[in-house]
């Protein structure tokens, strides 16, 4: 018989508290407990990257990763990237843009990997890109989209970050 753990994580920028079995890996409870099925599981032992998650800003596997580690952490799942009526972030729109998935079945996954890219490596080089995605698998694109929407979305954020420069230097 499993023990039971009381975990006390933010999931999305909000403060769940939840008892769960030391056994249940994070992207079950993220799934089962919470309802957030936009992870998705795939090989289920840490090979194709469809349950990536963000672990403190960091992609990580949630289906190798228990629950209770995450106590005291905090989570982004791709429910909490987009805006409160829904609405797409950058990196998302950047893949409807190009038409970056198929299936969609390692979207999540993909995208959350994208957005840890943009959000903590300030001018990536195409190493960083393929260190990016690299842990990710797609059966249908090929990748040639994905990369399209990478380059769209860094390209954004390179405008904003000029236009900022800018604006500071007119101050
Ligand atoms: S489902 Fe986690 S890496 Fe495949
Ligand atoms: S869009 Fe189908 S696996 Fe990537």
């Amino acid at each position: 018989m499993g023990s039971n753990h009381e975990v006390h994580i933010e999931v999305n920028g909000e403060l769940r508290t939840c008892t769960t079995e030391a056994r249940t890996s994070l992207a079950d409870f993220l799934r089962d407990q919470l309802g957030l099925t936009g992870t998705h599981l795939g090989c289920e032992h840490g090979v194709c990257g469809a349950c990536t998650v963000l672990l403190n800003g960091t992609p990580i596997r949630s289906c190798i990763m228990l629950a209770a580690q995450a106590d005291g952490q905090s989570v982004t799942t791709i429910e909490g990237l987009s805006g409160p009526d829904g609405e797409l972030n950058g990196v998302q729109e950047a893949f409807c843009k190009t038409h970056a998935l198929q299936c969609g079945f390692c979207t999540p996954g993909m995208v959350l990997a994208v957005q840890a890219l943009v959000d903590n490596v300030p001018e990536p080089t195409q190493q960083d890109i393929d260190d990016a995605i690299g842990g990710n698998i797609c059966r249908c694109t090929g990748y040639v989209q994905i990369r399209e929407a990478i380059e769209l979305v860094l390209g954004d954020v390179a405008k904003v970050r000029t236009s900022d420069d800018a604006t500071v230097g007119a101050r």
